[in-house]
């Protein structure tokens, strides 16, 4: 089955929106923590083609390998854009196009490690879109997820599942996904979860195996 067509471009209008206040928005948390996760997440890339899916405006440019080529995905127009300038502006080497993670035109097996940051808190339905990284990276390749998901604390779960729609509605994901869950749905081998910080921010590292797990 395919992507759901109306929640899709719910989601993509409203990173479209929140595109000139993302860097803004962002940037006390950049500077306490996301900064150091991103420079952990890239330091386990493997191989030379590489796909960063949800590029958003550009945070992890500065990570990327040296000797990479770079391909990255974003379905907003609006957050590209961003994207665009900051690669230009800092000559980074990197193929930008507009793309749904759900539905990928990229053929199969086409990349050594697929890495995405903060995207499947909102892709709409987040199984499709790992369903898709699986089959788009190379048999034995890597998928590296750096999410915010669910807490297992039973309270805090229960207040993060009552602010769920208010998160959505003003930043556009969700506070309340099982990511490492839906990463084995896909069919991906999970091989280690990190947990970074209050059981709620997580590095997950998977697999495309020749057996789906
Ligand atoms: C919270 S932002 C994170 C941006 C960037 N990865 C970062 O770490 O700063 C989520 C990004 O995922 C993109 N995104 C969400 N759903 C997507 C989808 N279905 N396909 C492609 N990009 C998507 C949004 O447009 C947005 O740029």
């Amino acid at each position: 089955m395919g992507a759901d067509l109306t929640a899709t471009e719910t989601a993509r209008k409203r990173y479209d929106r929140i595109a000139p206040l993302y860097d803004m928005m962002e940037g006390f948390a950049e500077v306490l923590n996301h900064g150091k996760w991103r420079r952990l997440q890239w330091s386990k890339v493997e191989g030379t083609d590489i796909l960063e899916v949800g590029v958003g405006t550009g945070k992890n440019f500065p990570w990327y390998p040296a000797d990479a080529r770079v391909s990255a995905i974003d379905f907003s127009k609006r957050m590209l854009e961003r994207a665009r300038a900051k690669s230009d502006k800092d000559k980074v080497k990197v193929r930008l196009r507009q793309m749904d993670v759900q539905n990928l035109e990229f053929g199969d097996d086409s990349f050594d490690t697929v890495v995405a940051s903060f995207v499947f808190c909102s892709v709409p339905d987040p199984v499709l879109g790992l369903h898709e990284i699986r089959r788009v990276c190379r048999p034995g390749g890597k998928v590296i997820l750096l999410e915010h998901v669910l807490s297992s604390n039973r309270v805090l779960a229960r207040l993060m599942n009552l602010a769920n729609p208010l998160a959505v509605r003003m930043m556009g994901a969700n506070i309340n996904r099982r990511t490492a869950d839906n990463v084995a749905r896909s069919g991906l081998t999970i091989q280690k979860v990190t947990d970074l910080g209050a059981g709620i921010f997580k590095l997950i590292e998977a697999r495309k195996t020749a057996t789906p797990s």
